[in-house]
């Protein structure tokens, strides 16, 4: 049945085709936690730095981008998801970039051009709040700025975001690598960084969320820094590639799924060198099979977070990596 599913959505345009999967993990959502009460446990404990834990049914964690709204993670840890990243949110609601914003591409991968369709921290807010009383695992807040805002205003809008929702998540990812935001990438530098530190909540982990396209050596700057700021607890390696889409032919927008792979795992392996284990690598670009999954572990991700592999292949390959993956 699940399959069926599967394969009409992957025949209808690709947004129309994630309404859809989003409207009926929500209708599954409120049969299995409204019905049968069955509430995953987190079983598995992982420390992270700056004294918090987080306690997770798998290591496996479903990327930001998929439940943008906040609304159907509950579903989401049914399906196996061990954690979940909601977002990106911005401060106010937008509409994102104009459609068409998104494609499927061979082999099995995909480019948006979103723009962050967000529909602000209010109602975000609200539905955490809401759906968090469904769900005992951990969920993460992906949080960015609104396209209005211009860079230099940008610490303010992630500061609003982090005030709003502290509380209310177990932790945040800083979105500053989205390639579908003018400037957003710029924010990738130690100086926006330490300015962010200032801001930071005491009581969440926080992890910055980098590019596949920045440069080794801006990288290994920004690993430094992570190292040796008490305020930050990770990085979340990779976003999209636009670097990789462009390479394709595709103006805009950025390109995730298998072709990301290899950087992805080149990023985790060179930021491990760094970081040594002190602070917390989730590891997402690319990954396809088990057999990938546990190899990003074993290159020094601490947990590993999927997008566009559950897309083409579905709920099957959650279950398959989550109950195997070491
Ligand atoms: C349609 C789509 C929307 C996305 N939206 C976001 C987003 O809002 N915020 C973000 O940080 N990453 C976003 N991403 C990036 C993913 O979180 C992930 O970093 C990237 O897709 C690589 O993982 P994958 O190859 O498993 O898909 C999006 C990806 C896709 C395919």
């Amino acid at each position: 049945m699940i399959s069926v599913i599967q394969l009409l959505l992957l025949k209808l345009n690709p947004e129309i085709a994630h309404h859809i999967a989003v409207r009926l993990l929500s209708l599954y959502q409120f049969f299995k936690t409204k019905i049968l009460r069955q509430i995953p446990q987190g079983v598995l404990l992982i420390k992270v730095p700056r004294h918090f834990e987080w306690k997770l049914s798998s290591r496996l964690g479903m990327a930001a981008g998929f439940d943008k709204q906040a609304q159907v993670f509950p579903a989401l840890f049914h399906l196996g998801f061990g954690f979940v990243e909601v977002g990106t949110v911005t401060p106010l609601p937008q509409p994102g970039n104009p459609p068409p914003r998104i494609w499927r591409v061979a082999p099995q991968a995909l480019v948006n051009h979103f723009g962050f369709n967000s529909i602000g921290l209010e109602v975000f807010k609200k539905n955490i709040r809401h759906y968090r009383r469904q769900a005992r695992l951990p969920v993460l807040a992906n949080i960015g700025k609104n396209k209005s805002t211009p860079a230099e205003n940008a610490l303010s809008d992630y500061e609003s975001c982090l005030k709003a929702l502290e509380g209310n998540v177990d932790g945040f990812v800083i979105n500053i690598s989205s390639p579908n935001t003018p400037g957003l990438r710029e924010l990738q530098s130690t100086e926006f960084i330490r300015a962010l530190c200032k801001v930071l909540p005491l009581s969440s982990p926080v992890l910055l969320k980098l590019a596949p396209d920045i440069s080794i050596s801006t990288l290994q700057e920004i690993c430094e820094l992570v190292l040796s700021e008490d305020c930050l607890s990770g990085l979340v390696l990779v976003n999209t590639s636009r670097e990789l889409s462009e390479k394709r032919g595709f103006s805009q927008g950025g390109l995730s799924g298998p072709p990301l792979f290899s950087t992805s795992m080149d990023f985790i392996e060179r930021a491990r060198q760094i970081l040594l284990g002190k602070k917390i690598i989730i590891g997402v670009g690319g990954v396809s099979s088990l057999e990938e999954a546990q190899q990003m572990r074993d290159s020094g991700a601490d947990l590993i977070e999927i997008y566009t592999s559950f897309i083409y292949q579905g709920p099957k390959l959650i279950k398959t990596i989550s109950s195997r993956l070491q």
